[in-house]
This record gives structure tokens, sequence and C-alpha cells, in this order.
């Protein structure tokens, strides 16, 4: 998602502002700008598509001597990935960039239009310049102006705003998106995480929501509304790679606990209103679609087939879903009313753009999934639904799961808002809006789990099982604890174990029960007890206490599956990497795998 740097200072402003983009560059962006003010003038670069496209663009933009710079990486939200739209947006004599959204941005532009402001991007952000010209022009002080700016605006946001009359200085205001402030002698820099700032200063001051303020070379001065604040600095991590990891022990571990951020990132502009919005298909398209096709591998697999079941029962849309590397090779029937949904995290697995090229070549109107904007699925899809997990890093996919099944739950509303009736639909937007509180790990939990890990070490096999939804769930705890233990590892639909695998039932395999509350509990229940009286080891994770369990892991009681699949979902990832942890392997590079498969 974006990021953004800021800097004022004598050193070399082009490069520390290129340098802290590339640090921010993981978290994906369609497009980047800077602009630097220098005696009195502001000079400004924006480019679409990768940061070598704007360094290649200020080659010749050579700044020296004092100056304050603003940079940003952008992910579309409001208005297209186009070069107008990257930030940083001006107007008649400043220039702002933003993280976040300003939801009250189309009253103040409507406002602002009406008072002879000329907008030119279609984003939200360039709200945010012209009403501090605005206030500019009535206060005749800047810095009242920019508050009364930031008192006007709704929404998240981390802004940083600088003025051709202010030389070095920049203000700055954070609500809900990251920024902080660190300082160096002679120099002050800001940025929206550790990243850029490791290296060239020791502290940082993490600002909190609701504050605003200024930076000259001399000071920053931080208020709370009118009020003046003071925050102390932390330091900041010495190295990048530990800032990487920011504490934790692995990529994964990492991944795991920031699902509740990235998240809210699918979810930011996509939901207004009471309403999903998914700007990115464009005018028509899912016009005439009367079945769905779902495609992909591994993970993104299970997210298909998790999905499968959301478009069914609450879009009431014909789904059908397909290993990539099987449905390359069939001869399958390919109507031209179906659309072709490829999910994928790298957007480059061979198999799944092959079998996406097949689509094509049918005729199919085709789709992308996709983490990673510009990659080669995104590119030969007709349309693309990026899932903004950020760069994952962990060779086991945690993030980019829950992120893929959060884009195609609101794909389903998408497509069957009229199918589903006012309720439904009502139900499902309020509890999509608690998916990111469900997804927050509890460290009493993950404690729990880093203990009883220790009972699961030494079996001669796992059976992760669910029904319905948790059925797709429970392969991919299945998938996680194998790629990363070593362990062998099933995910079966509870309803299937008496169809054979029960034979293998006795203390030493263990079972790993999904058990909902709000559904089918007493079909799972009696799944479980069938191998409970055949000895197997057994893990449940339910609402509802299981005595008769070898362990039980709670989870809240819930209304809605999907916020108990999220919650689980937790669970079987924490679960897969302390018992890796326990073994001793490699968590973030497993044997054998690699993260982006583009061979068949
Ligand atoms: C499992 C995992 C893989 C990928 C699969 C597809 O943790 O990461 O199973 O899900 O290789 O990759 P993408 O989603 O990049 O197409």
């Amino acid at each position: 998602m974006c990021g953004i740097v800021g800097y004022i200072g004598g050193g070399n402003v082009k490069k520390v502002l290129l340098d802290g983009l590339k640090e921010l560059e993981y978290r994906g962006y369609d497009s980047a700008g800077l602009a630097v003010l220098q005696g009195g003038r502001i000079s400004s670069f924006k480019a679409v598509g990768k940061l070598v496209n704007l360094v290649n663009k200020t080659a010749s933009f050579e700044p020296n001597g004092f100056a304050a710079g603003i940079a940003h990486t952008r992910w579309a939200t409001h208005g297209k990935p186009t070069e107008i739209n990257a930030h940083p947006h001006q107007g008649e004599h400043s220039f702002v960039v933003h993280n976040g959204i300003i939801e009250n941005y189309a009253a103040l532009k409507d406002d602002l239009i009406k008072k002879g402001a000329r907008f030119i991007s279609q984003t939200d952000t360039e709200a945010i310049v012209h009403l501090y010209e605005f206030f500019l022009r009535k206060e005749k002080d800047a810095k009242a102006a920019f508050g009364r700016t930031v008192e006007a605006i709704e929404g998240a946001y981390a802004i940083l705003l600088i003025d051709e009359n202010l030389p070095n200085m920049i203000f700055f205001a954070k609500k809900g998106s990251p920024l902080q402030i660190g300082r160096a002698q002679d120099a002050t820099f800001f940025a929206s995480s550790d990243a850029p700032l490791i290296g060239l200063c020791e502290e940082a001051i993490y600002l909190n929501d609701g504050c605003w303020g200024w930076a000259n070379e001399e000071e920053n001065r931080i208020f709370e509304g009118a009020v003046a604040v003071e925050y102390a600095p932390k330091p900041l991590p010495a190295t990048q790679n530990s800032a990487q990891k920011e504490g934790f022990r692995f990529f994964m571990e990492k991944e795991i606990y920031e699902q509740t951020r990235v998240i809210g990132d699918t979810l930011m502009g996509r939901i207004e209103n009471d309403a999903v919005l998914l700007d990115e298909l464009p005018e028509g398209f899912l016009e005439g679609v009367e079945t769905l096709r779902l495609c992909a591998c591994g993970t993104s697999y299970h997210a298909a087939l998790a999905a499968s079941y959301i478009f069914e029962r609450t879009a009431k849309i014909e789904t059908r879903c397909e290993i990539a590397s099987e449905f390359r090779y069939r001869d399958p029937v390919l109507k031209s009313n179906e659309l072709f949904i490829a999910i994928s995290q790298s957007g480059e697995t061979a198999d799944t753009l092959e079998a996406l090229k097949k689509a094509k070549l049918a005729r199919q109107k085709t789709l992308a999934v996709c983490n990673v904007d510009n990659s080669s699925i995104v590119r030969e899809a007709d349309a693309a639904i990026l899932t903004r997990a950020g760069i994952e890093k962990g060779v086991a996919s945690t993030k980019a799961f829950a992120t893929q099944v959060m884009a195609l739950w609101l794909l389903a509303l998408r497509i069957g808002k009229a199918a589903m009736g006012a309720d439904v639909y009502k139900r499902e937007i309020n509890a999509i809006r608690r998916v990111p509180a469900a997804l927050a790990v509890r460290s009493e939990r993950h404690e729990q789990i880093r203990r009883l890990s220790r009972r699961y070490l030494h079996g001669h096999g796992f059976f992760f099982i669910g029904r319905d939804l948790f059925y797709p769930l429970a392969l991919e705890g299945a998938l996680k604890l194998k790629e990363i233990s070593y362990l062998h590892a099933e995910g079966y639909p509870a309803g299937e174990m008496k169809h054979g695998p029960i034979a293998l039932a006795d203390d030493k395999l263990f079972t790993i029960a999904l058990m909902p509350g709000t559904m089918l509990y007493d079909k799972m229940r009696s799944n479980v007890e069938e191998l409970i009286a055949r000895d197997s080891t057994l893990l449940v994770i339910s609402p509802r206490r299981f005595d008769a369990a070898d362990d039980f892991l709670p989870i809240d009681e819930r209304d809605h599956p999907l916020i108990e699949f999220y919650e689980m979902m937790i669970a079987i990832q924490l679960l897969a990497l302390e018992i890796a942890v326990r073994l001793g392997n490699d968590v973030d590079m497993p044997r054998n795998l690699a993260k982006s498969v583009t061979v068949e």
C-alpha cells in the first residue's frame, strides 16, 4: 500500500527520498512521486509503475543545499493509477502527499470547486491542498490554515504538505495511518514506517492519531487539537534486517500478526455507504456473467475453494473450482457466459498463468485476484482485483490467503447484491467490518498454542477436518503444517473420515477438528466422537468447550461463520509455526519450496 517519506536538511534530498521509497517498495504500489522545495521553488516529479521510472525521470534533477522534500508511493484507491493521480498533488503554491482516505472529500471538492479551486486529479487527496490554500487566503497564517484543514477533513490519513512560501518547512498530520518523525543533527525525516529511517537517525517519534504540526530545521511542533504536546522519541532498530521483521522471530510470524492490518488495506475504499465498490472492474464487466470458474494453485486454491461456498450460498451464483495444473490439460467445457477468475499471490505461477491463457483462448471473460500489480497474471487478465497484502516474505503463505478470501467475499457481494436481498447484504457488510478485529492475535492464545504444540511433534500424521467453509480451511491448515514442519498432514471433509481414513485412527494420529459454533456443529461433533472412540489424539478449535478433546483451543462466540473462519485461520497458522519452531526448522525458507512457482 501507499508509503510516505519526507526530509528537511542540507543533505542529498533526492537520495534520501528515493532511498526511502525503495525501502517501502515491498508494500506494493502503482505509481510514485516526489516534490522538493528549494530557494522558494518546488520541483515535482511523478511516474507510473516501478520506482525505477521515477529514478529515471529525476536523473537530471540535482538539488543541492538546504531543502525540504516529500515523496510517496501510491496504491490506487480513488482514481486509476495514472501520473495525474500520483502524489504529490498540487494547488497554486503548495504540494501534498497522503496515505489513507479522506471520506468527506466529495463534499469538500464540490464546495472548493464552487469557490474557484481547479482540481485536476480524481483523487481524494487533492482536496487537502486546495482546502489548505483556501484557509490560507482567509486566515493569512499558514499554521492556522493547516490546523483548520486538519479539522475539516474526515477519514484516515498521514499527510505531509509543503508550501513554496515557507522555505524549509513541512506540515504534517496523522490519523489512522502510520507516520513517524526522525531527527538527526541538522535534519528531520518523516516516514510511514521505520524502514526508511533506519541508518539515518537513531530514534523516532511515533505520532499519535489526531495530531498535527510542522517541522523546520530547528524544531518540530506537535498539536493535539489546539494543545501543544511533546512525544518522547523511541529508539529505532539498528539494522534493516530486524526492522523488516519488526521484532518477530520470523517473517511468517510477523505476517500472521499483521493480518489484522492488511485486511484493512484490502477493504480500503471498497466499502462506502454500506455498499461494496470495486471500482477496478470496468463498467459493465459483470454483465452477462452467469457462472464462475475459480482457478489457482496451493494456498490460493484453498482461498478459491472457500470462496466457492461464499459465492453459491450468498451470491447464489453457480461456481466451480479448479486446480490450475489439472485444468490446463483437461478438456473442460468453457462457455462464454462464465467469468474465469485466476487467483494468485505472486501473479507469476506458471500453471495459473497458463490456465488463464486457456480461458482467454476460449473467449471467456477473465479476472485476476492477485497481490502483485503488473505481474504476468494481472497483465494477462481483462481486469484485476488487487488483494493488497503487501510483500509476503514467508514462503508459507498466510496474509495472502486472508486477503484473497476477503477480496472474493467482496466480489460475491458485488455480484450477488440483488440475489441475496437487502438484509443478507447488510449482514455481510456488517460482518466484513468486524474481520480486522477478529484477526488480531491475542498473546494468551498464542502462548497456549506454543505450549500445546509440544504434544504434536511425533505422531504418524495429522488430519485437519472440517465441513462446508471449514473444509477448505482444514486443507489450508494441513498445507501450512506440512510445508514448514515436514510432518505428514491431510485436510479432509469431516464427513468423509468414515469412508476410509478412519482406519488410520489411533493415539498416534493427531486430529485437528474445526468446530464452528455457527455451522454444522452437531454434525462435526458426531464425526469427532467417532475418532475419540478410536483413541485418536484430538485438538478441537471451537467457541464451545469440548471436554472430551485432548486439547481445546477456544475462539470467540460469533454470529457469522466467516468471522469464525478467520479466527480459526490464525490458530492453525500459529500451530504450524510453533510446531515447526520446536522441530528446529527454517520457518521462512522451508526446504524444497520457492515463493513463486514459475515452472510447471
Ligand atoms: C503455500 C503457498 C503455495 C502457493 C502456490 C500458489 O503456503 O504459498 O501453495 O499458494 O504456489 O502461488 P500463487 O498464489 O503465487 O499463485
